[in-house]
């Protein structure tokens, strides 16, 4: 009987080691009972403790007759014998403290299920240190809940094993990356204000009232940007921090309003510098196989022409092929080609599925349509038909291919769309049982973004305004601004953006020019920064990695809520503690009312 409950509560609640990533459990903490009331925890009991007496504290998992208790911690469960007092009074999740030896338990009583179902813990001294009086749902149908239980009662969702290993893989991700930073290379770890001032030409900010200066407002920074730039004025000249961003954009699966960032910059170093470092650091630190080639990099251009994004998932073999020269028309012609060997999944009727999927995103897409290489001959399938496509018969560049989804149009709309298709083609070839993606963490980095983009016809910056312009097209700024690089690069790791940094604009006159001749960015906001700039600022350059992004690819989860503790809703709110919410009246006369002397 205990077998097999202890086996329902194995998936959400166990704490196997076994399911911790690799590294994470080399570095599992020995001493993790030092400084407290117990002497080991729960899951490290094994059969080399038997006979020892030892101090144990967690929760009552579960009870069972008047004898047996299952205590849980972090780490993992092990069972009870009460040789005193009874497990009937103790309501399950109760926070409980015993005292015991730890017994083999005979051969018959063995949990296969429980990493310490060999041995138990006789106890001759229990206490219930607070008795648990309510539980809002059974705990153990706590993954079946939707996302907002989980929110409002997120302290009981972090007690689940998901929640468990992921702040604990977050813990030693954050930990080996400052080791590596500081210890192996030099850096320094300071903290940025979080009551800033407006940063012009970027994501919406947060702003927050002062009381002492009535009328006036801080806002809280989108990132440490300018502070690790003028530390870089200062002499800090390897500057790294964990820090918290805040954008008042909304919550998505990879994006919250507040988030955190591993912000770095350095002095006196190149693009190439700063995206080795890195590469360097993500290698040492993270705890699953990674191997040891070089992280690819394309430039953006090469990016969109061959994924139709500048965040491809080199995990698809799937790529777009140019085939505009074949047709004598002004549209771009594009494809996305099926090799072969999945023609299988690929019929009429997936077409015609995988093509209204794509009728999702109607007004990005461009014309496009599926077309079948079959007994020599092309052939329409789903979607529209373009004219001629007789001619792609001659042209056998899909060689061993059967599968084409054309698209045809505007340039940057036929690329979305091809991007689009991409990932739909691969969903349908693997709702089948096959695979078309690669295993495991594909990083890469992007460079060569444009410096600015046309927004009507004014511009904007593609980066933040302080991104260094391409040496090579310094001459653009002047004559054609929109063909200008910048010095900034991506890292994106499995489709995702996990990374941007750039080189910094460190000439003030240069700076000046850009925010007021190109981005249309009143100076008075950022007067502070462009003088420090002529106050001997070295040449610099940095980056910012998006923790949590890194973190959910790193455990595999659909969203960056499932990475945070505290996470935001998808509407972008704390359902647990009810924010935002309106201030008291008394509040709100104190910031806003007009004070009378
Ligand atoms: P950027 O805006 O590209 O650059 O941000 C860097 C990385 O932070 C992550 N990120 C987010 N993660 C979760 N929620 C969000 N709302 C969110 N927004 C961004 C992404 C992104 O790649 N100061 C510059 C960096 C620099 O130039 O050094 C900056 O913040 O993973």
């Amino acid at each position: 009987m205990l077998k097999s409950i202890a086996w329902i509560f194995r998936p959400y609640f166990c704490h196997s080691t076994r399911q911790l990533p690799r590294n994470f459990q080399k570095s599992m903490p020995r001493h993790s009972s030092t400084h407290c009331w117990r002497t080991h925890t729960c899951g490290e009991l094994r059969r080399r403790h038997i006979g020892e007496r030892v101090t144990l504290c967690g929760w009552a998992e579960f009870c069972r007759g008047k004898s047996f208790v299952i205590l849980r911690d972090w780490q993992g469960q092990v069972q009870m014998f009460l040789t005193k007092g009874s497990a009937k009074d103790i309501p399950v999740e109760s926070v409980i403290k015993v005292r015991g030896i730890v017994q083999s338990r005979p051969e018959k009583n063995i949990n296969h299920a429980l990493n310490a179902g060999d041995i138990e813990v006789h106890v001759d001294d229990i206490e219930v240190l607070n008795t648990c009086k309510s539980l809002p749902f059974s705990l153990q149908d706590f993954a079946k809940k939707g996302e907002e239980t989980r929110m409002r009662y997120r302290y009981l969702d972090i007690r689940s094993q998901m929640m468990q290993n992921h702040l604990r893989t977050r813990s030693n991700l954050i930990s080996s990356m400052r080791e590596f930073l500081i210890h192996h290379h030099g850096f320094v770890e300071v903290e940025t204000p979080t009551l800033f001032r407006p940063t012009p030409g970027g994501a919406k900010e947060f702003l927050v009232p002062s009381s002492v200066d009535n009328g006036l407002f801080y806002s809280l920074p989108q990132s440490p940007q300018q502070f690790k730039q003028l530390l870089m004025v200062g002499g800090i000249d390897r500057y790294f921090q964990v820090a918290k961003c805040y954008r008042d954009e909304g919550a998505k699966p990879d994006r919250q309003p507040e988030f955190t960032q591993l912000d770095i910059e350095m002095s006196f170093v190149s693009s190439n510098d700063v995206m080795r470092i890195t590469e360097s650091m993500i290698k040492k630190c993270w705890p699953k196989d990674l191997n040891d080639h070089e992280f690819p990099r394309i430039t953006y251009q090469e990016a969109i022409e061959k994924y139709g994004t500048d965040k491809p998932d080199l995990r698809t073999k799937l790529s777009i092929t140019n085939l505009s020269n074949l047709f004598d028309s002004k549209d771009t012609i594009n494809c996305v080609v099926v090799p072969d060997s999945y023609h299988k999944y690929l019929s009429k009727h997936t077409a015609d599925g995988m093509h209204s999927k794509l009728m999702h995103f109607n007004d990005e897409c461009a014309r496009n349509g599926i077309f079948f290489w079959e007994n020599g001959n092309f052939e329409h399938i789903s979607g529209d038909r373009i004219e001629n496509y007789e001619v792609l018969s001659d042209v056998r560049i899909w060689k061993n291919s059967s599968v084409v989804w054309l698209s045809w149009g505007d340039y940057n709309q036929v690329k979305t769309t091809l991007y689009k298709a991409i990932p739909i083609v691969a969903d349908t070839i693997e709702s089948n049982g096959d695979s078309i993606r690669d295993e495991g963490y594909k990083f890469l980095w992007v460079y060569d973004f444009p410096l600015f983009e046309a927004d009507g016809d004014k511009l904007s910056c593609v980066h933040h305004p302080f991104t260094a312009p391409h040496p090579d097209d310094t001459e653009l700024i002047h004559t054609d601004p929109t063909k200008v690089r910048s010095l900034a690069y991506d890292l994106v790791l499995n489709g995702s953006e996990v990374g941007g940094g750039s080189i910094r604009i460190h000439d003030s006159s240069l700076q000046r020019h850009i925010l007021s001749e190109h981005l249309d960015i009143e100076t008075d906001d950022l007067e502070h920064l462009l003088y420090a700039l002529d106050c001997g600022a070295p040449p610099h350059g940095g980056i910012a990695l998006g923790l949590d992004r890194l973190l959910a690819m790193l455990c595999g989860t659909s969203t960056i809520r499932d990475v945070i503790a505290f996470p935001k809703s998808s509407a972008g709110r704390d359902l647990m503690c009810g924010a935002p919410c309106k201030p008291d009246r008394d509040i709100m006369d104190h910031f806003f009312k007009p004070k009378i002397r």
